[in-house]
Formats: C-alpha cells, sequence, structure tokens
C-alpha cells in the first residue's frame, strides 16, 4: 500500500488528490538523502502509473517519459499535493547535519540528485500544488518552487537562506525562483538570504494564495483540486505540457508549440465530449483519452 512504503514520506488519497506529506518533523522535515531517494522513488512510480500524455507539446513520444510498467491504480490521481509535517515546517531545507560531512562531488550529487525529483514533478501530467503550512527555506523553497503554485497558511515563511551558510540555492532555486518572480526579487531575496512572511510571498506572486491556517490550507487546497478534476484530464496534462514546454521558447515558437498542443487536443475524446456537452447543455463526462 502506497502509506506504508516509506519512512519519511506518508502518501494518502484525500479527494481527487494525492498527499504527499513529507514527515520528519523532529528535523523539520529536511531533505535528508533518504528523503531524496524516497522522493525518486514516489516520483519515478508517478510518472510510471499516471498516464503519459502522446501528445507533441511534450516534445517528446511518451514511451520515454512513462516507465513502461503497468498503471498501479494505488497512484493513480488528478492533482499532487505537497505539504509538509508537523505544525512549524513545510520543508527547512536541505539537511545541513548531513551536508556537513559531504566532500564537494557529494554535495554535486546530493543536488543533482533533488533536482531529478523538481524535473519529474514538473513533467507529471497533473498539476501538482504546494500546501507550505510553515518554513519553506531553502530546499524546502526551492521544493516548493517545482510545484506547479503555492498555497500557504498565514504562519509560513519564505527563504533561501543558503548565502547565511556559504552555499548557494542547490535544488532549483537560482533557476526557477527568478521564472517565478521577478528576477530582480529573486535576486533581492538570494543575495540578502532574508526570510519573508506569507503575506509578503503572495505580494510577490511567489504564493497564489494565503489561508488563516493549516485547516484553512487544506479545504483551500480541497476546492481548487475539485476544480481541476472537473476539468478534461487529457487538456490538463496537455496544458500544463504546453506551458512547460513554451516557458524557454520565444513567443513565436512558443505560439507555435501552443498550436500544435491545440492541434493534439482535437484528437481526444475528452475534446470532442466537451464540446458535445456544451452543445447540448449538459455537464461533460470526460473518459480521459
Ligand atoms: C537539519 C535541521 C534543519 C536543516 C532544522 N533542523 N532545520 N536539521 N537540516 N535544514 C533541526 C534543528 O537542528 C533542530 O534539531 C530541529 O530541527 C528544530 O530546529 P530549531 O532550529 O531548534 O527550531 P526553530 O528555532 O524553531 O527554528 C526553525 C528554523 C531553523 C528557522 C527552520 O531550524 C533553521 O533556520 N533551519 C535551517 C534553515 C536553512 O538554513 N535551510 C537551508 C539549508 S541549505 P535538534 O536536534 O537541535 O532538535 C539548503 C540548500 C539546498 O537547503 C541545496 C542543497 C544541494
Amino acid at each position: 500500500e502506497a502509506a506504508r512504503r516509506y519512512e519519511s514520506l506518508r502518501v494518502e488519497h484525500r479527494g481527487d488528490a494525492l498527499w504527499v506529506t513529507i514527515d520528519r518533523p523532529k528535523a523539520m522535515n529536511a531533505l535528508a538523502q533518504a528523503v531524496v531517494a524516497e522522493l525518486a522513488d514516489l516520483t519515478e512510480r508517478l510518472a510510471a502509473a499516471l498516464p503519459a500524455l502522446d501528445r507533441a507539446a511534450s516534445g517528446r513520444p511518451a514511451a520515454d517519459r512513462s516507465m513502461g510498467a503497468q498503471p498501479e491504480g494505488e497512484w493513480v490521481c488528478r492533482a499532487v499535493v505537497i505539504t509538509g509535517g508537523g505544525e512549524k515546517a513545510f520543508v527547512a531545507g536541505a539537511d545541513i547535519r548531513e551536508m556537513s560531512a559531504m566532500t564537494a562531488d557529494e554535495a554535486h550529487d546530493y543536488s543533482r540528485s533533488m533536482q531529478a525529483v523538481t524535473e519529474r514533478l514538473e513533467a507529471l501530467p497533473v498539476p501538482v500544488i504546494a500546501a507550505v503550512n510553515g518554513f519553506a527555506l531553502g530546499g524546502g523553497c526551492e521544493l516548493a518552487l517545482a510545484c506547479d503554485f503555492i498555497y500557504a497558511s498565514a504562519n509560513a515563511s519564505f527563504g533561501q537562506p543558503e548565502v547565511s551558510l556559504g552555499l548557494v540555492p542547490g535544488f532549483g532555486g537560482s533557476v526557477r525562483l527568478q521564472q517565478r518572480v521577478s528576477p530582480a526579487m529573486a535576486r533581492e531575496l538570494i543575495l540578502t538570504g532574508r526570510r519573508i512572511r506569507a503575506e509578503e510571498a503572495l505580494r510577490i506572486g511567489l504564493a497564489n494564495r494565503v489561508v488563516d491556517d493549516v485547516a484553512a490550507l487544506a479545504e483551500a487546497v480541497d476546492a481548487t483540486v475539485a476544480e481541476i478534476a472537473a476539468q478534461a484530464p487529457t487538456a490538463v496534462a496537455n496544458a500544463k505540457a504546453t506551458m512547460n514546454a513554451v516557458a524557454p521558447l520565444p513567443v513565436s515558437d512558443g505560439l507555435a508549440t501552443e498550436a500544435e498542443s491545440f492541434r493534439s487536443a482535437f484528437t481526444t475524446e475528452d475534446s470532442r465530449v466537451g464540446r458535445d456537452a456544451f452543445l447540448a447543455k449538459e455537464s461533460a463526462h470526460f473518459p480521459g483519452r
């Protein structure tokens, strides 16, 4: 069973989402190498279980993206939600205790292995939502940045404090923070190592929504997951893959890619069902093909 497979992760279905809780509260859910290994296993299983989208937008054939395994029913979901265990932290970053014993080459490998997890999260054919319930620092902020968007509780805080340790971001922050907020804001946060509160994260566009407490956070995420789950599965996957694909492209190339994705959407049963339902003034029941 999914929930029992891991030491430091709790994995459970809630509504149409799979909630993944990084659960090492004694160490503020720091991403020790064992946790990264579990996240690697989880994201590989998810990539294998969720129907890969055979779409031009991804730029790669489906066979390259799925693991080729049989779908495992326990992993099927319409969204993935990542949150932290305990009262205080989402994830307080890389494990500083472990890092103090690493060689530079080991640190590089640690960086690469968690970066691979973040890339796999981005490539999943369902939205990934960060439910930030406390400290999201260093690698924790970077994990949240690998999610499609961030909801936070009012007690949450964000920061890239690596410079205070003589380090630099290593799980994608240098790249993704500049994409998520303005490049100048990303520079200010990374170069000062400053910690900001949830309201400030909302103001600069790092978080999409801030709610009063952790209970309200779960409810807000549930409501958004329900909105997503009512949409055509292939279209949601296609839209995410398209946005991933066009992000680094010049406008005219991005527009061409978008048009290919639009063409692909037309080949799905979901799009036929969706258009027919609209014209019949009925609600659509999408087959997910
Ligand atoms: C290992 C950590 C930890 C971390 C907290 N702990 N963060 N252990 N790695 N990142 C441990 C503490 O050592 C302590 O263990 C316990 O969790 C509780 O933490 P406290 O500091 O006592 O709690 P509090 O005073 O409430 O402060 C919470 C905090 C603070 C603000 C989150 O712990 C903190 O600043 N943590 C480090 C945040 C950070 O610098 N993150 C960036 C890491 S670098 P004991 O045993 O004493 O109870 C990074 C690079 C990514 O992420 C790229 C790598 C390649």
